[in-house]
């Protein structure tokens, strides 16, 4: 097996005839779609996500604001998510990406409007929002949408918001800030904060029954020589396991013969690989 010099564009880059060896710079831990985002986890990368779309460019998105934006992948995976759930009519993007100011202005005007207690229960500190990684939706009901709380837009367990929640998963979404799990995220219950993970995450959260602190943590049992988290899929069959990062200068994250992969950084010590495959079909005449 050859070694070769690492690629700056971690995602979907063919690795079919041999493996590779990337050499991932210690900043990129804190680039990706599973970067872990909360009070002791804030965003590191610099400013404002690459790939920004407008939620609204999509036919098939309403949207409160038309300025509301979402990381390219994200809001395709929220398409196709609203379209299977048939519930374009029915669902408005309340919020999507906020910069720092934004997030800085909407905690200060909690704070001022609600106080201590709730806003440390229901808007992240500033620099540490999920929304300023272009990773993350609050969706609200639309036959709402004259009386909608822009912070806690309402998402009832029913209808299509059901439908919407249940099929979330399959499309690489998490209901990020679940009861019961307030000891791990430090927020309350939320039912509209919808987070893009990518669907084997998504899935296996669900399956665990695991927020996304849980999930970073019990990913390191995994490791490229030891076992993968593996499971089969709708035609692919994935692996999935953790990197931990060199405490300082490059890290070489071994990746397998595959026929793609995605690569994320973890926001704390290390990477997560993402490897697939093309189940193949049943040969007819076999
Ligand atoms: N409402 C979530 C916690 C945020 O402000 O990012
Ligand atoms: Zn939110």
């Amino acid at each position: 097996m050859s070694k070769e010099r690492g690629i700056h564009c971690e995602e979907n880059f063919r690795s079919s005839e041999k493996s590779l060896y990337l050499q991932m710079d210690r900043e990129r831990v804190y680039l990706g779609r599973l970067l872990l985002i909360n009070a002791e986890h804030p965003l590191r990368g610099q400013g404002e996500p690459a790939s920004l779309a407008r939620a609204g460019s999509l036919p098939g998105i309403r949207s409160l604001e038309p300025r509301i934006a979402l990381e390219e992948t994200c809001l395709h995976a929220l398409a196709a998510l609203l379209a299977e759930a048939e519930a374009e009519e029915d669902i408005l993007v309340v919020s999507g990406y906020r910069s720092m100011e934004e997030q800085t202005l909407l905690y200060e005007q909690s704070l001022r409007d609600n106080g201590p207690v709730y806003t440390a229960s229901y808007v992240a500190l500033p620099g540490r929002s999920e929304h300023q990684s272009g990773l993350a939706v609050d969706v609200g009901e639309r036959r709402y949408d004259d009386v909608l709380d822009l912070i806690a837009p309402s998402f009832p367990d029913e209808g299509r918001c059901l439908a919407f929640k249940r099929l979330a998963a399959k499309h690489g979404f998490i209901q990020r800030y679940k009861e019961g799990k307030e000891q791990w995220t430090s927020i309350a219950c939320e039912p509209w904060h919808f987070r893009y993970v990518g669907a084997p995450h998504a899935e296996w959260m669900e399956r665990l029954g695991f927020c996304l602190e849980e999930y970073i943590g019990f990913l390191k049992r995994y490791s490229y020589e030891g076992e993968w988290l593996a499971k089969d899929g709708d035609g692919e069959k994935s692996a999935i396991y953790f990197v931990q990062a060199e405490e300082s200068g490059p890290t070489v994250v071994p990746i397998p013969v595959c026929d793609r992969y995605e690569l994320s950084g973890n926001n704390a010590d290390g990477f997560v690989v993402t490897a697939f495959w093309k189940e193949r079909q049943p040969d007819r005449n076999g």
